[in-house]
């Protein structure tokens, strides 16, 4: 079995723990302790994780954030299992699923009662919106408890190796990594209660969210919630888009920078935003070849110092193209590109074929916010802030009173926007509770300004305009 576990890296070091052994279809895998499953498997070689249902297609991973199922699989007999969230354990048996899995003849366990908690402030999310809100809602001597699916916190900022810009009361000049790490031992520090592998299941009124606590079913009746889920990828309509191979931009950097595993050899990078760019870059940095960056607008979408970079590296970038077709019987082995012309229609005749073994799909987010849906959150559809997004006033609580958001479950924008974000949604959630005080109004402001300085940018423009449509107040940052 091949190992493409990163040995060494510039900027990384991978802390994975200690060697085990699972069985994968009747053979012994090696993995370690902090890895998933998903990843287990990819650094031996195995990329098939499912199947299709009906046309019996196989299927990879996509997102590696348990938010789009593409990874499920039979573990331990039971199936659906999401592989990229669910950590590795020693003797596990995990399978590929038929295309339909039967149900188990496992007989159940009798359910143990589910245990109920009365505590103050429910986080859900535990990215930088998510930290940022319970650190502050802490702070300010607020009861708050923190869940999130995964077995690490602190989001996408755990997988950013490059430092942010903005100003230097936003973080401009750290890493991503590094501002995660700090978030996180902030709020241990703070004495939040942090859930991990807790998956917040629905909201019932009033105020109360039944979670999903590594198998074990919790209620919590809360006095007030800051969601802060974050994003799902955005796909691509294109020939063979399923096939192993073809995986999202986030999907690749989880795989990467937090799992320590080598994503393949050769890479398409489909979309030229900050996140296409800086994923480039980071690909190069693990050793990988980035090809050529397509980019169906007629300029590059991200920052120019993000992309003079790649292109110092040698890795061209074609505007007005995008990728028609994948090409490969299991998995990903080369990709059809072609031009565009004004109209976005693919140029007869400039087809080209490039040879690679992962396509990476850069081509935006979506607020991740169905839960607010199910919460009774006023919802519209803000084209600015990536999709549909909560209606909140200036403090971001939504129109069911005490739910606040964060980050881009709120709109999509940079993360310096999600940690300030989060920094006022935690202070005015103790305000709804417990009254206004000097200093919760001192960090409301703050946090505010430090978003009005970020929506001063040329990139904060459309922001800028996406939160007038979805703010109630006639003040906005
Ligand atoms: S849910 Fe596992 S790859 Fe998306």
């Amino acid at each position: 079995m091949p190992d493409n576990r990163i040995k060494e890296h510039p900027v990384l070091d991978f802390d994975r723990g200690k060697e085990i052994y699972f069985e994968f279809e009747g053979k012994k895998i090696k993995a370690y302790e902090r890895e998933t499953i998903a990843s287990a498997l990819y650094a031996n070689g195995i990329h098939q994780f499912t199947e299709s249902k009906k046309m019996h297609r196989p299927r990879g991973f996509f997102c590696a954030i348990g938010k789009c199922s593409s990874c499920i699989m039979k573990v331990n007999g039971i199936p659906h299992v999401r592989t990229c969230i669910t950590p590795v354990e020693e003797g596990m048996k995990v399978e590929r699923h038929s295309a339909q899995p039967e149900i188990p003849e496992i007989e159940p366990e009798p359910y143990p009662e589910p245990e109920e908690k009365e505590v103050e402030i429910a986080v859900v999310g535990g990215g930088p919106a998510g930290l940022s809100a319970a650190i502050v809602a802490a702070e300010f001597g607020g009861d708050v408890h923190l869940f999130d699916e995964g077995d690490s916190l602190g989001g996408q900022l755990v997988k950013q190796t490059h430092q942010f810009f903005g100003s230097h009361k936003a973080e401009a000049g750290t890493r991503g990594i590094d501002i995660g790490t700090d978030l996180l031992e902030k709020a241990k520090e703070m004495g939040v209660k942090i859930h991990h592998n807790a998956t917040v299941l629905g909201y019932y009124p009033e105020m109360t969210l039944t979670v999903d606590a590594g198998g074990k079913l919790e209620i919590y009746h809360v006095k007030g919630i800051v969601y802060a889920t974050g994003a799902i990828e955005n796909y691509l309509a294109f020939e063979n888009n399923d096939l192993p191979g073809i995986y999202g931009a986030g999907g690749v950097q989880t795989l990467m920078n937090e799992q320590g595993i080598i994503p393949g050899r050769k890479v398409l990078m489909v979309g030229s935003g900050n996140v296409g760019l800086i994923v480039s870059y980071q690909l190069l940095q693990a050793g990988v070849d980035v090809v050529e960056v397509v980019e169906a607008m007629p300029h590059i979408g991200g920052y120019q110092v993000h992309a003079s970079k790649i292109r110092r590296a040698g890795v061209p970038i074609n505007t007005r193209h995008t990728i028609v077709k994948a090409k490969g019987d299991y998995e990903v082995e080369s990709a059809i590109i072609q031009e565009l012309d004004e109209d976005w229609n693919p140029v007869p005749g400039t087809e080209r074929e490039i040879e690679c073994d992962i396509i990476c799909i850069a081509v935006g987010l979506q607020p991740d916010n169905h839960f607010l849906r199910q919460a009774g959150c006023d919802i519209e559809f803000v084209r600015e802030l990536g999709g549909f997004v909560p209606i909140r006033n200036k403090d971001m609580e939504t129109t069911v009173e005490g739910i606040f958001v964060a980050g881009d479950a709120a709109g999509i924008e940079e993360a310096t926007v999600a940690v300030l974000e989060g920094r006022l949604a935690g202070a005015a959630i103790i305000q709804r509770l417990y009254g206004t005080s000097e200093d919760t109004q001192k960090e409301k402001e703050k946090a505010r300004e430090g978003i009005e300085q970020m929506r001063k940018g040329p990139y904060g423009q459309m922001p800028r305009r996406g939160v007038k449509v979805c703010t109630i107040d006639e003040e906005v940052c």
